[in-house]
């Protein structure tokens, strides 16, 4: 294959820490597809709070340095390996994960990680699919063993995973309730599947929870921020309940008593984790939401690459998520 230009702009980062290590570099070799593996024009690249973590070193997985973040982006086929028949030059697509990572105007990625993009969705959508869409999928049934007419809360459904998470449900016949911080957010979440919005900035919220959900409770949590809610989510499961630990950014007290009583289950949830079985199961579900038409991401903030260590900074430190955050290279 031939690239039109063999150098590129990408995002590279050479020693792990704050947002600042993430360069823009203009003289990036261009990868050849070889195998496998296609070559991808980026279009737009979605951003996850994991990559922030990994970046600055913390994470348990730390790629070799250097190395360009991003494994979800949306763009189209610019060149394939020998051994590709799936894909030409040409095809729309989206990924699950890249190997020469995202955050760039190229990216190589392996075929089996490389999906048709739908005319229904456009690249910014395409890249909010991968790892938002796959971790709701797998916290709501790989793990929670969700079924329809189960009530779920969405404990922060306002950014990637949980606009995800609340499409999925509610396309899936369960009944979904939502929080969000401000008031668009929960507008966005009302709009994509949930039947109630309530507001985790709100005193006395998790009442009103209580209040809507009367002394049922829901059956599952998928919980964004467990260090701040799992005592909490303990106390609106319903019997049987199962809380799926998503998002996590440090220590929380919990009393194990509260599990007693109602037989509750406090879950982890790691997309790492998906066997290949698993990832097939997933790809094979969310392509038939994209036909189907329920499957729509919603794209919130939107930054070119150059102010990628902005993107950082937001994903991490600002509240009142509006959907996913996506580069556009
Ligand atoms: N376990 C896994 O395999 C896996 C995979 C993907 C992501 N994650 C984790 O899941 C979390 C969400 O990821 P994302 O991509 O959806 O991030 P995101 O787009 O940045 O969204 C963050 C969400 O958390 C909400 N939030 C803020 N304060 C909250 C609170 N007190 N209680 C409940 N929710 C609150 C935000 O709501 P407002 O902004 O409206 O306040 C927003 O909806 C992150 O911690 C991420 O690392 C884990």
């Amino acid at each position: 294959m031939a690239a039109t230009r063999n150098v590129m702009r990408a995002i590279r980062v050479f020693e792990f820490g704050g947002p600042e290590v993430l360069k823009l570099q203009s003289d990036v070799v261009i990868p050849d597809p070889k195998g496998n593996q296609v070559l991808i024009k980026v279009h737009a690249c979605g951003v996850n709070p994991v990559e922030t973590y990994i970046r600055s070193g913390s994470y348990a997985r730390k790629p070799a340095l250097p190395y360009t973040p991003g494994t979800d982006v949306a763009g189209v086929i610019e060149g394939v390996g020998e051994h590709v028949t799936a894909f030409k030059k040409g095809d729309r697509v989206f990924t699950t994960g890249t190997v020469s990572g995202g955050y760039a105007e190229y990216t190589l990625a392996a075929a089996d990680r490389v999906f048709p993009l739908s005319d229904k969705l456009d690249f910014r959508q395409g890249a909010a699919i991968g790892i938002p869409y796959c971790t709701a999928y797998r916290a709501l049934f790989q793990k929670g063993r969700a079924k329809a007419g189960e009530s779920v809360l969405v404990h922060g459904a306002s950014g990637g995973v949980g606009i995800a998470a609340c499409q999925i449900a509610r396309a899936c016949g369960l009944k979904v309730l939502g929080t969000a911080g401000t008031e668009e957010g929960m507008n966005l979440i009302l709009r994509n599947g949930a039947h109630q919005a309530f507001n985790h900035r709100e005193a006395n919220y998790i009442d009103k929870i209580k209040e809507c959900t009367g002394m049922e409770g829901v059956d599952i949590i998928i919980e964004m921020l467990s260090n701040v809610n799992l005592a909490a989510d303990l106390q609106l499961l319903a019997r049987a309940g199962r809380v799926m630990v998503v998002g996590c950014r440090g220590p929380v007290e919990i009393n194990p008593r509260d599990t007693m009583s109602k037989e509750l289950s406090i879950i982890g949830v790691s997309l790492f984790l998906a066997t290949e079985e698993e990832r097939q199961e997933c790809a094979a579900a969310l392509l038939d939401g994209i036909a189907a038409g329920w499957l729509k991401p919603s794209v919130g903030s939107e930054y070119p690459l150059e102010r990628v260590v902005k993107a950082h900074e937001d994903i991490i430190n600002s509240s009142g998520a509006r959907g996913k955050m996506v580069l556009l290279p």
